[in-house]
């Protein structure tokens, strides 16, 4: 695991368009997975900087996400897919019919599920996978628990995801699903290359558990430790609880 800590989040999003900047320029075809949430909106703002600056093209490039809320529209403000539209895909010439979403309007949960995995299998597997990490350690909606889930799956959010997350829901007078449909651990640790931002004071203690603890699926991010190619990028406030490297 590659630790990298920076000065402040707009650092950190140079440096990580950049990487998946070039792993779209070669191979203009690239399978990658994108998340989303407060940490990746600067670098998404990136990648739209240099599509605009004619440095890079997204028409080939096929997407899948992480997770999706059960209940959401793709026309909700508060879905993921609408995030998705409004911080990056919507701002550049990705191909819609090449955007890959769990939907959260499936009725068989399940089936949702398998299609989603047979899709991602189909695509070749994701070739850059992004992440950010909860206070509470999760990846993905990969909560914490006595088991790492391998395929997609529909999970129970914690308390903690509710307290992290209802403020987006508060602010248009909705309250938060308490479910949501997410790919599995398996899922994300098939990624060949793996990118994980997290910033501020808040994210230290889940940082420490993920660089530094055991491996548990208490801390479902601590697998990260395993996979053979994964980029940290922390600010200082993040990696602040982080033992001298
Ligand atoms: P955040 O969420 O980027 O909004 O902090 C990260 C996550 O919950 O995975």
């Amino acid at each position: 695991m590659k630790v990298i800590v920076l000065n402040d989040p707009i650092e950190i999003s140079k440096e990580a368009a950049e990487i998946i900047v070039k792993q779209v320029n070669n191979n203009k075809g690239s399978v990658l997975g994108f998340a989303t949430g407060a940490s990746p909106v600067e670098t998404y703002k990136r990648i739209i900087e240099k599509y605009e600056q004619g440095e890079v093209s997204l028409k080939h490039i096929t997407t899948f996400n992480l997770d999706e809320y059960v209940g959401l529209s793709r026309e909700n403000v508060n879905s993921y897919f609408y995030f998705m539209k409004d911080n990056l895909f919507g701002k550049t010439d990705v191909n819609f019919d090449k955007v890959n979403f769990l939907s959260g309007e499936a009725e068989d949960t399940d089936a949702e599920c398998k299609r989603y995995w047979n899709k991602i299998k189909e695509s070749g597997g994701i070739d850059i996978q992004l992440l950010g990490i909860g206070t509470n350690g999760h990846i993905g909606f990969n909560e914490p628990g006595d088991k790492f889930a391998d395929g997609p799956f529909v999970v129970k959010l914690t308390q903690s995801t509710i307290d992290s997350n209802k403020k987006y829901f508060e602010a248009v007078g909705d309250t938060m699903p308490e479910y949501a449909l997410t790919m599995g651990i398996g899922d994300i640790m098939r990624a060949r290359k793996i990118i994980l931002i997290a910033t501020g004071e808040s994210k230290a203690k889940a940082v420490k558990a993920l660089v530094e603890g055991q491996v548990t699926p208490e801390c479902p991010a601590s697998i990260l430790q395993l996979h053979a190619d994964v980029t940290v990028f922390l600010d200082k406030e993040s990696a602040s609880l982080l033992g001298d490297r």
